[in-house]
């Protein structure tokens, strides 16, 4: 506690028995006694900090009352000077003193009145209980997206009326071709006489096809997105979802391919240890070409160590025509694709049976499967 006797607005002033005030017990003059008032006044009217800050730059700064009194120190004799000069600093503390209390106080109160103001009452009820959802088919796209963005792809996206090369031409499936009477095509009208047909796209391969035509190596995408083939029944529909995948660089090896697939269907299934099997295949866009199993239990469904297997994703090196299809030149750039069912592994995840009520817009069944809509996707608490 500060004992030296304070010139503020309360009990700490000393009046003199007349009209003049003491400070530390020396009378002061008139002028001086009326700039303290003055001053004093000015302070206590000043309701906030611009207001202080004037009453501040006031007594003071440059041309401050007070800097104006002590400059007449010059032409006063030396017996006055002496005696004023010491009135003066005495009064100029004692000013910088209340100035810097009025500033303590009017912070204090503007910080009291901030808490107020923001004060959170927590007696409140929660917020309303949601009504919106967010699909499984949405989540399992958020969280591809995010186990994926991690190891730096981005994701492209594709048109789902393609043309007859994009879907199949570039991807090393020619016109007659067996594996396109594999794919259920619905086809299009063509846009001209004569041109080719278009489709829908069966798979979301075609987009690997445009991001090689529209971007240089090297390439790390990911693409979700809606697919059609002409197939209904409790794990097929028309319409459904796959996600694929593109990497391009030099020197991308089969080490690459399975790396990244076991990393990633670790995380998205959350199982550690998850068993991964790759078997040879054949894609006509891949060589080699292998289809990837991961492990389970037949009997009770649960996903790992169980000694079953089950066919999750298509997989394989991109194959060098289709690299070369795209204007890539094969002996420089090299690379692997995939493509999963979105629907299958989430079913697969969340243990639903059945395919179809995906797209009935059964709200029972939303408000069952769907996800929080205000608890996103992040790696930060797993997915
Ligand atoms: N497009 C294939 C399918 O629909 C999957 C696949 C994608 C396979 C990429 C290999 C590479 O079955």
């Amino acid at each position: 506690m500060n004992t030296k006797k304070r010139w503020g607005f309360g009990p700490a002033e000393i009046r003199g028995p007349g009209s003049g005030f003491f400070v530390c017990g020396v009378a002061m003059s008139d002028d001086l006694t009326a700039l303290r008032e003055e001053t004093d006044a000015a302070l206590r009217d000043a309701a906030d900090l611009r207001a202080w800050d004037a009453v501040r730059v006031g007594v003071l700064g440059k041309s401050g009352k007070l800097t104006a009194l002590l400059k007449t120190l010059g032409q006063a004799t030396p017996e006055e000077r002496k005696e004023r000069g010491a009135a003066l600093n005495r009064l100029k503390e004692a000013l910088s003193e209340a100035i810097e209390a009025r500033r303590v106080e009017l912070e204090s109160a503007a910080l009291e009145a901030r808490l107020t103001a923001e004060r959170i009452d927590i007696t409140r009820p929660p917020r309303p209980r949601l009504t919106g959802a967010i699909h499984p088919i949405s989540r399992t796209i958020e969280e591809m997206t995010a186990i994926f963005g991690a190891m730096g792809f981005s994701v492209a996206e594709g048109p789902d009326v393609e043309g007859d090369w994009h879907n199949f031409g570039a991807l090393n499936i020619p016109a007659h071709h067996p594996a396109r009477a594999d794919h259920d095509t619905f086809y299009l009208p063509s846009e001209q006489e004569g041109a080719a047909p278009r489709v829908l796209r069966t798979h979301t391969s075609p987009v690997q096809i445009r991001t090689m035509l529209n971007a240089e190596p090297p390439i790390r995408i990911i693409a979700p997105g809606r697919t059609y083939r002409a197939d209904h029944d409790a794990t097929h529909s028309p319409m459904f979802h796959q996600c694929e995948g593109l990497v391009i660089g030099r020197g991308i090896t089969l080490g690459h391919l399975k790396g990244t697939l076991i990393d990633f269907l670790r995380a998205f299934f959350g199982v550690p240890g998850l068993p991964v099997r790759f078997r040879a295949s054949y894609f006509p866009f891949t060589e080699p070409s292998m289809e990837v199993d991961i492990g389970w239990n037949r009997k009770t469904g649960e996903l790992g160590g169980g000694g079953d297997w089950l066919e999750i994703l298509g997989s394989g090196m991109v194959q060098p025509k289709v690299l070369a299809n795209c204007g890539i030149d094969p002996r420089e750039w090299q690379g692997f694709a995939f493509g999963m069912g979105v629907e299958r592994v989430t079913m697969l995840k969340h243990g639903i049976a059945d395919l179809r009520p995906f797209y009935d817009s059964d709200l029972r069944w939303l408000r069952h499967y769907g996800f929080n809509p205000l608890a996103p996707v992040s790696l930060h608490e797993g997915v």
